[in-house]
């Protein structure tokens, strides 16, 4: 018999499936968003399923950890992220902004790992062997264990990883990709999803770690790589401005290791260079000695980062104020600020707020808080706080500071950069105790907070 077509309906955006067409999708609340697909009968995608032979449960403890198996790519803000290196038989996404590095990134780690004696295979759907050469002259030097391959159809990109048996595998990109046993252009939902379920089986019984590059469009026109988080080990997101030379690259999903833990570069000339101390980079150029300008401590992953809370706050000259923010949350700001203007009196309500985490970085972290309501206050009044003062401390509703976590860490990176004086939580002050390095001053509202701006 014939196997029968089946037409479903799939959202772009998250890939959920419909059987009716909708004018919002249902899962992730997207207009628009519903593509229609033909399917197969379910042939490919049972073919798809990882295979173990025949599957045997095995009792816990007689699981051999494989911790040293672990291959490292000598990139150490990418082993970091990866929680150690790669994983054999580890399938790991990494997705990001068209143009942000991601051919760049993972072809300095093919080169590194190259030279540890691992042997690559980068297949390219995007570039001729031509570009990816001139790409390539300006990282550097390439050993031999590296081989490159143009192919986007994924019957004969499997019949070669069958025969050349590599370590590690790069796909670039996976909307490239093309199945011939599923309908659908390169780029759609159910392509993009059953090329990744084929490359997820392929990498499971041959133990080749496999990476794959997904490009995140904001209108939604190619599917995204978001449908892809859960088939994967490892998403990791490269973000940044892509006008600005750093890059962070997040990571978002792990199962071998930490997640939100970040790793940071630079786009340079001959390719993307670690940043070791984010912190150093984040402050530099850092204004002295000016008004509306606070330093804190953000934690990501095991790290702590320093960086400059910036606000500017000037009289509006419409009805109604405008608040902005870049790189902070603006309800948060919201909130800080109705909290500076119920429990401390301070008029902000006929004022423009501005609040900008300087060096582009994006954080959730409510440790910000208490940066965030000095910098505003610092603006309002234009009274600098001082070059060499740093604050952390989440700020609740009654204007009171609550203790935040690894509290030590972050003063001790204060204290490396040679900050002086360090505002934190009474909380935990308190369990610190003395130190020698740098002045600790605990408060237990904002308002002891802002009394510490001088006039
Ligand atoms: P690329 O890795 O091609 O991005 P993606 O694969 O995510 O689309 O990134 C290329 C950008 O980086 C491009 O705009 C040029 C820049 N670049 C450098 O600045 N220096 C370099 O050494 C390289 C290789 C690229
Ligand atoms: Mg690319």
């Amino acid at each position: 018999m014939a196997a029968k077509k089946k037409i479903v309906f799939f959202c772009s955006e998250c890939g959920n499936e419909s059987a009716k067409w909708m004018g919002q999708c249902p899962a992730c609340h997207a207009w628009n968003t519903m593509v229609e697909q033909e399917v197969g009968t379910g042939a490919a995608a049972k073919k798809a399923r990882p295979m173990a032979e025949v599957p045997k449960p095995v009792v816990l403890s007689e699981i051999s950890l494989g911790e040293e198996d672990r291959v490292r790519t000598g990139i150490g803000e990418l082993d970091r992220v990866l929680g150690g290196g790669v994983v054999p038989g580890s399938m790991v996404l990494v997705g990001g902004d068209p143009g942000i590095g991601k051919s760049t990134l993972l072809l300095q780690a093919c080169r590194e790992l190259a030279a540890r004696g691992q042997k690559l295979l980068y297949i390219s759907g995007e570039e001729s062997l031509k570009q990816i050469r001139m790409r390539a002259d300006r990282l550097g030097v390439f050993s031999d264990g590296l081989r490159l391959l143009c192919e986007t159809d994924l019957g004969e990109i499997s019949g070669i990883l069958k025969q050349e048996h590599p370590d590690i595998v790069v796909i670039d990109s996976i909307q490239t990709m093309y199945n011939e046993e599923v309908s659908g252009t390169p780029g759609s939902v159910s392509q993009v999803r059953e090329s990744t379920a084929v490359l997820l089986q392929l990498s499971k019984s041959l133990g080749i770690s496999i990476f794959i590059v997904g490009h995140v469009t904001k209108e939604g026109t190619v599917a995204g790589p978001r449908i892809l988080e859960h088939m994967v080990d490892t998403v990791l997101y490269f973000e940044g401005d892509r006008h600005a030379s750093y890059r962070i690259l997040r990571g978002v999903k792990n199962r071998f290791g930490s997640t939100n833990e970040i790793g940071v570069f630079e786009m340079r000339q001959n390719g993307l260079e670690e940043v070791e101390n984010p912190s150093e980079y984040l402050l530099s150029g850092r204004p002295e000695n000016a008004s509306g300008t606070v330093t804190a401590c953000s934690i990501e992953g095991t790290r702590p980062i320093l960086l400059e809370v910036q606000a500017l706050v000037c009289q509006t000259s419409f009805g109604i104020p405008r608040r902005q923010s870049a790189g902070a949350d603006l309800n948060r700001i919201n909130l800080l600020m109705a909290v500076l203007e119920k429990r401390l009196g301070i008029h902000l309500g006929q004022c423009d707020a501005y609040v900008n985490i300087a060096g582009g970085m994006r954080i959730a972290e409510p440790a910000l808080d208490l940066a965030i309501a000095m910098a505003v206050v610092s603006s309002f009044l234009n009274v600098p706080v001082g070059d060499k003062l740093l604050a952390f401390g989440e700020v609740g509703l009654s204007g009171e500071v609550r203790g935040v976590s690894q509290a030590e860490v972050r003063v001790a990176e204060a204290a490396k950069l040679g900050y002086e004086i360090c505002v934190l939580p009474t909380a935990n002050a308190e369990r610190i105790g003395k130190t020698k390095d740098i002045r600790l001053i605990g408060v237990s509202s904002v308002r002891d907070a802002i009394a510490l701006i001088k006039k």
